[in-house]
């Protein structure tokens, strides 16, 4: 039997619509225009594509959206002024400082300038400390979007075996923490492979639901794959072609897996959808504040 595929531009779709009323709600409500801005450094292309994709999406959703794009010799100390200015202007309620930096750069104390209540992207040590505690507040949008997809595609993580390929900030680590969280869409038993990690295939072969996160394009074939298994593939490359192709060889794994995301059109757009759900989120809390 072919695969269920997975479609999170589909899902990802409905959802913004979804926030455009709950921003709509918001806004007559309170009065508050949600509002986010993206901090672009450089001309990484494409980094250029997906902040232009984030303000696109920022705006369909009835929220301000600005880019705040600052050159490649943009110094520690200019980036750090951008920040705390964001960090003081009350319109702005999430910030996002697109990375990567430029090698220069420490993207590290960066993060940490972001007031944590506007850190839609949750990297800020306060937001990743309050998800290990099991008690989240901004959770990074790639892993959201991935337990999002997981739970419309009724995928029951509860006792299951999930296995994440890769340990990064932004992917493996949050979403091995958000599943192993007490609660409906997580109670899974996790375990992180990485870069360290002896033969990697041989934990692969044993995961219920396997999360591909390691960058290597298309290094996943069918015998990392158990028969039947859910695979969420959240790698994106150019091809030698100009196709894309993600971390898992696609062709291979629906041979094997019951459920899989293609690439493109899986997680990435699941990203996109998640941030504006911070970003209203983050106008929320600062509603809140404001009494
Ligand atoms: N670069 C690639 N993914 C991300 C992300 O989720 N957030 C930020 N800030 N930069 C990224």
């Amino acid at each position: 039997m072919p695969p269920v595929i997975l479609d999170g531009k589909a899902l990802a779709e409905r959802i913004r619509g979804e926030l455009a009323g709950e921003v709509a709600e918001f806004r007559d409500r309170t009065g508050i225009i949600p509002g986010l801005s993206v901090v672009l450094v450089g001309e990484d292309p494409a980094s250029r594509v997906y902040v232009r994709n984030k303000e696109n999406a920022v705006k369909a959703a009835g929220m301000n959206g600005d880019v705040v794009r600052l050159p490649a010799e943009t110094t520690q100390e200019e980036l750090l002024a951008t920040v705390d200015r964001l960090n003081a202007d009350p319109a702005v309620h999430g910030i996002l400082v697109q990375l990567p930096l430029p090698r220069h750069l420490d993207s590290r104390s960066v993060i940490e300038r972001v007031d944590p209540l506007k850190d839609v992207d949750g990297f800020h040590t306060m937001n990743v400390g309050l998800l290990a505690q099991g008690h989240p507040r901004f959770v990074p949008c790639t892993p959201l979007g991935i337990v999002e997809l997981l739970k419309d595609s009724d995928v029951d993580t509860r006792g299951a075996h999930v296995v994440v390929l890769g340990r990064s900030q932004v992917v493996g680590k949050p979403v091995a923490l958000l599943l192993l969280q007490k609660g409906v869409g997580a109670d899974a038993t996790v375990t992180v492979c990485h870069t360290g990690t002896k033969d990697p295939a041989r934990f692969a072969r044993e995961a219920d639901i396997l999360i591909v996160a390691m960058g290597q394009p298309e290094l996943v074939k069918a015998d990392w794959i158990k028969p039947h298994a859910v695979v969420i593939d959240v790698g994106i490359h150019r091809k030698a072609d100009g196709k894309l192709c993600g971390d898992v060889d696609f062709a291979e794994a629906a041979q094997v897996a019951a459920k899989i995301t293609p690439v493109p059109g899986g997680v990435g757009p699941m990203t996109v959808a998640m941030l504006l759900r911070n970003t209203l989120h983050a106008a929320e809390l600062a509603a809140e504040r404001r009494g």
